[in-house]
């Protein structure tokens, strides 16, 4: 029986997230990064997040993946020259690459992601049922620089980026992002997920449900950062607030004080005055138009996208 390999996860470094974290959250307006969510409970609670009524977007991109699979994985065949590479960026539980090995057929199976350890377990789960498929997992925080490992770079490699995960990117950063990705794969090709503009009551239910998973997910963050950085955060103190921010096309994740407080932790502390908040997320939503633009100017040329039939989600291919 074979098993996954997995990569040296050198890119990630405890001690060096930590004092990312740190100095984030030394900002005159606090932020941090949206991948201190993905600890192994975050990665759970977002799984828990893709099952609300609330929350359209993988729901409208499965849609759009069951209707079109076929087209799609013809057209992403032709662009990239049947190539037997897969790249998966920000992995998960990989489920939706693997609801495509069918329609693809890929020889090679490389899987990114931040969260090691969940990424791990559905790894080896996968590959006990395509044992004929090479996989490897790598740990990798491509939020700084995107590089794969020695022996998995090819030309023609099909790059999956799934989910709207792009919108955590404002638009120079994805911009940056999506031409690094043009750089791994120059006769390749890129399937990409993005969740488009629309109504702000949907866009903000989306992001704030009644059941409260959203807040889970997001003061979870403060949870992981006691444990990673030794802060001192109490979860009672903070609650979450998420706003879509027409004139910025985002959604915004915060996390505010309650009341006046001072959050410590080894060698440090900080004052937060009530009302103050904590920047965990941007959530960024492109209009069709927009996507392509940005796309175009990553050096992607030829350029198709199919939506779900509310028009709510948008998947690009792109080569
Ligand atoms: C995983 C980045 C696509 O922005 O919709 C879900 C994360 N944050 N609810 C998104 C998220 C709050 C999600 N992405």
């Amino acid at each position: 029986m074979s098993s996954p390999t997995l990569l040296q996860t050198l890119q990630i470094d405890a001690r060096q997230l930590a004092a990312e974290a740190l100095a984030g959250l030394q900002q005159p307006a606090a932020r941090v990064s949206p991948k201190f969510l993905y600890d192994a409970l975050g990665s759970r609670l977002f799984d828990a997040i893709t099952e609300l009524d609330e929350y359209y977007l993988t729901r409208a991109e499965a849609q759009i993946f069951t209707t079109h699979s076929g087209d799609m994985a013809a057209a992403a065949h032709a662009a990239c020259g049947g190539s037997s590479t897969l790249i998966d960026l920000g992995a998960g539980n990989c489920a939706k690459a693997a609801r495509l090995f069918p329609a693809l057929q890929p020889r090679r199976y490389l899987a990114l992601d931040i969260s090691v350890d969940y990424l791990a377990e559905a790894l080896a789960q996968l590959q006990q049922r395509h044992p004929d498929i090479e996989m490897a997992g790598l740990g990798l925080d491509f939020s700084a620089r995107l590089a794969l490992p020695a022996g998995w770079e090819d030309p023609r490699a099909l790059i999956f980026y799934p989910g709207s995960s792009i919108g955590n990117f404002t638009p120079p950063e994805a911009l940056r992002l999506l031409s690094e990705a043009r750089a791994l794969a120059p006769a390749g090709a890129l399937l990409i997920g993005v969740d488009l503009v629309k109504d702000k009551s949907r866009l903000d239910a989306a992001y704030d449900d009644p059941l409260g998973v959203t807040a889970a997910f997001n003061l979870n963050l403060l949870r992981h950062l006691n444990r990673l950085a030794g802060c001192d955060f109490d979860l009672h103190e903070w609650r979450h607030v998420a706003c879509f921010e027409a004139t910025k096309s985002r959604i915004e994740m915060h996390l505010e004080a309650r009341r006046n407080l001072t959050l410590r932790w080894p060698g440090g502390a900080r004052g937060f005055a009530a009302g103050e908040r904590i920047h965990t997320e941007n959530s960024c939503k492109w209009t069709p138009e927009g996507f392509a633009a940005l796309l175009h100017d990553a050096g992607w040329r030829r350029l198709q996208h199919w939506c779900d039939a509310a028009g709510d989600f948008a998947v690009f291919l792109a080569s």
